[in-house]
C-alpha cells in the first residue's frame, strides 16, 4: 500500500537524515524501501543487540572460502545462501571448466572479485575483468575459461527472469548507457580431435551430462532480445542527491520474481552541512540483504575485500555510532564516498549453508 498521509510525533528533525541532534536515525521500511516508511527517533544505537542461534546477521570471507570448484576443475560453486526464488553462490574456479555447462533451473548472474578470462557462450565468448558482472539467461551453454588459477566470482542464480528494472522518471537516460552493455559476437568453436563434447545440465536441483558429437559453441549468427552480456561497474553512473542520503533502490541493476541486485558505487558524498553521509540504521521489513564487499574505501578507510554479510529481514544494522560521529567530524575533509558494495536483496528469508552458519552469527 501507498500512501501519502505522513504523521510526525515527537521530537524528529525537520528533514529526515539530516540535523539529527544526537538523535539516533533509524528507519523502518516496507517493500525494499520502495513501500510504507517509518522513521524512528531513538536514543541508543539500535544494532547494539545480542543474538541467540538462528536469527541474526551472518558474514563471511568469500576469498577464503572453500568452493568445489575451486580444488577439482569437475567442481561446483558453493552454494552459501539460498531461497525458493534464488541461490548465491561464491564460485573459486581455478582451472577451465572441462565441460559446457546449462543451467535450466534459472538465470544466473557472475560478479567478478578477482581474475580474468572468458566465458566461452554458444552467442560467442565475452571476456570478463573484475568489476564486470555476466549475465548469462537460464539455458544458454557456456563454460568459464579463466586466464590464471586466481578468481573469485560472486554467483546468483535467479528462478525468475532478471531483468533491468524500470529506471520511472529516468527513462531513457539510466544510470547506466545501454550501448555500454558488452554482447557476444558469434564465434564457431571447432573440434579438438575429442569424440564428444559434455553439457552438465542443471534441472530440477540435479545435475546430469548430455553429449554433442561436436563444439556445441557452432553459432554462426544470431538476433533478438535474449541474450548473455556484460556490465562493468566502473560503467554505471550513481544518482546522488546533495542534501539526503537516497535509498538503496535507486541503485537497482537488476530485479526478478523475490530479489533485485543493487551496487553502492564511488560518487560525491551528500554536500550539504547537516546531511547523514553514513545510510540509516534500518530494518528492512521485507527483504533479506546480502552485501557483498569488492572494494573501495569509506571515509577514507578501505573496505574488507571479499567479504560478504547477511541482513536478515526485520532485523536493525547499519554502521555504529562511532562511524557516524567521525562522518559528521571529517565532513569538510572527505568530499567522496568510494565503496564498490554488490547486494542481493531477498523477499523470501535466506537459508545459510549449515557449515558456515555453525561458526556463529557475527555482530554488526
Ligand atoms: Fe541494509
Amino acid at each position: 500500500m501507498k500512501s501519502f498521509v505522513h504523521w510526525n510525533r515527537g521530537r524528529t528533525p525537520r528533514q529526515a537524515h539530516r540535523d539529527l541532534d544526537g538523535l539516533k536515525d533509524d528507519e523502518l521500511g516496507r517493500q525494499g524501501f520502495q513501500g510504507r516508511t517509518a522513521q524512528l527517533y531513538r536514543r541508543h544505537d539500535p544494532t547494539r543487540f545480542r543474538s541467540a542461534e538462528g536469527y541474526g546477521p551472518h558474514d563471511l570471507d568469500a576469498g577464503t572460502l572453500e568452493t568445489g570448484d575451486h580444488a577439482d576443475p569437475r567442481g561446483t560453486p558453493r552454494r552459501v545462501y539460498w531461497n525458493a526464488d534464488c541461490r548465491v553462490a561464491v564460485s573459486r574456479r581455478s582451472a577451465p571448466m572441462p565441460f559446457y555447462c546449462r543451467n535450466v533451473d534459472g538465470d544466473e548472474m557472475w560478479f567478478v572479485h578477482r581474475g580474468t578470462g572468458q566465458f566461452e557462450t554458444e552467442f560467442g565468448p565475452l571476456r570478463y575483468e573484475p568489476g564486470d558482472y555476466l549475465v548469462v539467461p537460464k539455458a544458454v551453454t557456456y563454460r568459464v575459461v579463466p586466464d590464471s588459477a586466481d578468481n573469485l566470482f560472486l554467483l546468483l542464480e535467479s528462478v525468475g527472469e532478471l531483468q533491468v528494472p524500470d529506471y520511472g522518471l529516468l527513462g531513457r537516460h539510466a544510470p547506466f548507457d545501454p550501448t555500454l552493455l558488452r554482447v557476444p559476437e558469434p564465434e564457431v568453436l571447432e573440434g579438438d580431435g575429442r569424440e564428444e563434447w559434455e553439457v552438465v545440465v542443471r534441472h530440477g536441483g540435479e545435475l546430469s551430462s548430455i553429449f554433442y558429437p561436436w563444439n556445441p559453441c557452432d553459432v554462426e549468427g544470431w538476433k533478438g532480445d535474449l541474450f548473455p552480456f556484460a556490465l562493468n561497474i566502473r560503467d554505471w553512473n550513481p544518482i546522488l542527491s546533495d542534501g539526503v542520503h537516497l535509498p538503496p533502490t535507486v541503485h537497482q541493476f537488476l530485479v526478478a520474481d523475490g530479489l533485485m541486485v543493487c551496487h553502492f558505487l564511488p560518487r560525491p558524498a551528500e554536500g550539504r552541512k547537516g546531511a547523514e553521509r553514513v545510510p540509516q540504521y534500518h530494518r528492512n521489513a521485507d527483504y533479506d540483504e546480502v552485501a557483498f564487499y569488492h572494494g573501495g574505501s569509506f571515509l577514507g578507510h578501505p573496505l574488507p575485500k571479499g567479504l560478504m554479510a547477511l541482513s536478515p529481514q526485520g532485523l536493525h544494522h547499519g554502521a555504529p555510532e562511532r562511524v557516524r560521529e567521525y562522518a559528521r567530524e571529517k565532513h569538510d575533509e572527505i568530499s567522496r564516498v568510494d565503496w564498490e558494495i554488490i547486494a542481493i536483496d531477498t523477499a523470501r528469508p535466506l537459508h545459510v549453508d549449515p557449515e558456515l552458519r555453525a561458526g556463529g552469527p557475527s555482530s554488526g
